[in-house]
This record gives structure tokens, sequence and C-alpha cells, in this order.
């Protein structure tokens, strides 16, 4: 039976019913949308709206359904169109008339945005969380290897001597940013569209400041059409996935160089990597590709919903529906990446020695020849030129800068003298970056307590619904 049915001399066909139920995916808001439902019934009954009984009936029969579907007791009827047609119906079935009085002064367009809006805030709060375990995990690997240098890369070309610590904290600041993201998104999730109607508000005397309170809103929306139309707090949170998940893709790109034999900066644990059906020597790190690879398919949630959304007036049309899926997928994706990456962060193994070999070779510290020159009162320019042609010299003779003597290095300029050695010394090299943000273990250290302080600020968690 449809609850729309009134209007129409005909069935509607089959086909149709199947193409246009989002039941198969919108009943996993069914939290949401019954908890809406009661807020909206008690401040319904409350103003005197509908009867004051039959808003009890209302609030007693959507809890029972509520825990029913919590607790599997209750399956969802295949043939409901959607999570909202499927909860009245159930209403009535269990409390008769008064289920009836449920729609007042409401539309399924502003009550399935008042669900995005709930889901969203949720799915908020989970990934704020997920994302504070992942960077305190890559803090304390941090902390631990304050000292570890390895080679810093430009082009994929050995470049400066950084720190592993240093290099992790990169990593730190692009999920303290998403945070952030995070953070602004919840933000215009938290606002409050019932009582926009279907688009024009509605007649009855709504409130909806209540409503608002009920549920733990900070606002009402201001525009009843743009409570029904609008979607970004959606984008907003499809974007926010999508650079984070391109974070998660980068950080797992390094970790599949760093492991393979080349690099050998990194080894995985067994728990965290696949074998090979034909060759028995492999392991792969499929859980680091998997993750590259699933970035681009949240990607794809956010162009999907942006596309949809595009040429689409004002104010509700089905075209919307479209937003869950994206959503859900998103988030689903989003949020099982960043366990599985922390998991898998945690028991790698760092080889030490191999980065600080690695750091010595491939001439990372020329850049520091041309600093002690210029340190002597040469011109960067020039010395920048003098150093490369020392590294060159190098290169031909097969020998790294601290393999020359000090009087090979004199033909190169008079300028250089017994503190040479020391000043080009791979450790000097990273010590001596003493600037903020550098990578001297200082300011490192510097950096891991303003993140973990930056992680303590609070989380609105106001109206947990
Ligand atoms: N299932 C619909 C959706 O997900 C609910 C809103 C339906 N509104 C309507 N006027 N057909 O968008």
């Amino acid at each position: 039976m449809k609850l729309w049915g009134g209007r129409f001399e005909k069935a509607t066909d089959h086909m149709v019913d199947d193409f246009h139920s989002s039941l198969p995916f919108d009943r996993r808001l069914y939290g949401c949308d019954i908890r809406g439902s009661i807020a909206h019934a008690t401040m319904l009954g409350e103003q005197g709206i509908i009867p004051a009984e039959d808003a009890k009936a209302i609030v007693k029969g959507l809890q029972g359904i509520l825990e029913d579907l919590a607790a599997g007791r209750l399956a969802f009827d295949p043939d409901a169109e959607d999570i909202h047609m499927f909860v009245e119906q159930e209403l009535t079935r269990r409390i008769g008339a008064p289920g009836g009085r449920l729609h007042t002064g409401r539309s399924r367009n502003d009550q399935v945005a008042l669900d995005g809006h709930m889901f969203v805030k949720e799915a908020c709060r989970e990934t704020m969380g997920l994302l504070k375990d992942l960077i305190g995990t890559l803090l304390k690997a941090a902390r631990a290897h304050l000292d570890t240098v390895m080679p810093g890369y430009t082009h994929l070309q050995k470049a400066q001597p950084i720190t592993l610590a240093h290099h992790l904290m990169a990593w730190v600041q692009m999920f303290l940013r998403d945070r952030e993201r995070v953070r602004d998104c919840y933000k215009r999730a938290d606002v409050m569209p019932l009582g926009s109607g279907a688009l024009a508000g509605t007649t009855y005397p709504l409130d909806r400041q209540r409503v608002a309170d009920l549920l733990g809103f900070s606002r009402i929306s201001e525009n009843s059409m743009d409570g029904v139309a609008d979607r970004d707090f959606m984008l907003d949170y499809l974007y926010a996935a999508s650079v984070s998940m391109m974070h998660l893709s980068r950080c797992c790109e390094e970790l599949i160089l760093w492991s393979t034999d080349e690099f050998a900066f990194v080894r995985m644990d067994d728990a965290f990597s696949t074998g090979s059906s034909i060759m028995p020597q492999k392991k792969n790190p499929d859980v680091a590709e998997l993750i590259r690879g699933k970035t681009g398919r949240v990607y794809g949630d956010l162009i999907a919903l942006l596309t949809a959304l595009k040429g689409i007036p004002l104010a509700y049309n089905k075209d919307m529906q479209e937003d869950k899926e994206a959503l859900f997928d998103a988030h689903d994706t989003w949020t099982k990446c960043l366990i599985v990456f922390e998991g898998m962060f945690k028991t790698l193994c760092f080889n030490a020695d191999v980065m600080e070999r690695g750091a010595a070779g491939g001439f990372t510290n020329a850049t520091d020849l041309a600093d002690y020159l210029v340190r002597r009162g040469l011109p960067f320019r020039q010395a920048h030129e003098v150093s490369g042609k020392m590294v060159l010299s190098c290169v031909k003779r097969g020998i790294s800068l601290l393999d020359m003597t000090l009087e090979e290095m004199q033909a190169f300029s008079p300028l250089f003298d017994g503190d040479v050695f020391d000043a080009i010394s791979i450790h000097t090299c990273v010590v001596a970056r003493d600037v903020p943000g550098g990578p001297a273990p200082d300011r490192v250290l510097a950096s891991i307590e303003s993140a973990e302080a930056r992680l303590q600020d609070g989380f609105p968690m106001r109206g947990r619904i």
C-alpha cells in the first residue's frame, strides 16, 4: 500500500517500484530517522498540533520500532519505498490511527535532509576519533625516532638528510588538517532542517528550535527551500574524506617503496602482508596498495554527488536520493582505511641502519657544503657552483664528499678548512637545520608537543544522537 496512493488510479509498475526504492541502502538511517520522528512527534504534542495522547502513543511506538530494529527482531519490509515510509507504515500497523498523525507538518524532503544532517554529524564524530587515534600512534613513533636519520627526497632522488621523526611529523600535519576539515564540516552539518516541509515550510505552528534542542542541533536552517535542497554538508564530508584518503594513499605509497628490497627502510609485518599463489618467496604490501586503490573510489563518490547536484533546480528532486550511497560508501571506505592503516603502521619494523646509510649516500650533504662556503663569505650562487663541481668530481671517482682530503677540497676553494668534515657530516646536516619546522631533533620535539596539544582540543559532542 502506497502512503501517497490517493491521487493514483493505477498501481506503480513493478519495475518502477524496484527502480526508485531506496530502502536497500537508506535502511541504515533508521536510527537517525526514528530519533528525528520522536523529536518531531514530541514537539507536535507539546504545541497542541496533535493530541498529547497521540503524541505519546507515537513516541512509544517509535521507541519500540527502534529497539526491535536494533535487536534484529524486526525485518525491513522489502516492499516499502524507503526508510521513512517503512517506519510510518510499521508505526501505524502497531498503534493504529494515531500513527497517521506523525507526518503532520513534515515532508519526506525535510525528513531525509534531517537524517542526512544527523548521519554526517555522527560520521564526523567517528572520523575525528579515528584520526585522533592514528595521529596518536604516529606521534609515539615520531618520539621514538627523533634521531633516526634518513634521506629526504625530491623527485624521488635523494635530496637532504632528515629524520624519520621529521618525516612522520609531516604525515601528522596532513592528518591534523584532515581533522580541521572534519570539524568544519561538522559545523555545517549541525543545522536542523525540519520545518522546511516539502519546500515552503508549513502552516502548523511548529517549534523548530525545540526540535533542534531535542536532537542536539546548534541551529535551525534559515530558508525552507535551502533546507531541503542543500547537500553541501555531504559534499564537505566527501571532500574531507577524499583529501584524507589522498593523504593515506601517499603514506601508503611511501611504505610500499620503503618496503621494497631496493629501499629496505621498513619491514611489514606478516600479519599485514600477503603472498603470491605462484611465487613462493613473495610478501606483498597488499594492504597499503588497497588503501591507495580505494582512494579513487572515494574521489568517485565526491564527483558522483557533485555531478548529481549540478543540474537540478531547487528544491528537492529525486536525483538527490543518489546522495546516500556515495556518502555511505565514502564513510565506510575512509573509516576502514583509517583503522587498517593504523594497524599496519603499528606493526612496521623500521631499519634505522639502512636509513642512515641511505642518508650518507647520494650527496645529501652537498647543500651543506655550499652553506659552509657561504659562512666563509662566498655568495651562495658561487658556493653552489663550487659544491656542484666537487660533486661531479666525486661522481667520476666513485667516492662521496666526505672521502675527499682537505687538500683536494682546497683545490676547489681556498676557503675550506679542517672543520669542513664535521660541518658536512650527516649528523651535523640534520642538527644544523635548526629552524622552526626543521628536522633538528629539538625542533621536531617541539612540533610533536604542539601536535599533542592540538589533539586535546575538544570536539563538540553536544547532542549525541
Ligand atoms: N527516498 C527519498 C530520498 O532518499 C526520500 C525523499 C523522497 N521525497 C520525495 N518527494 N519523493 O531522497
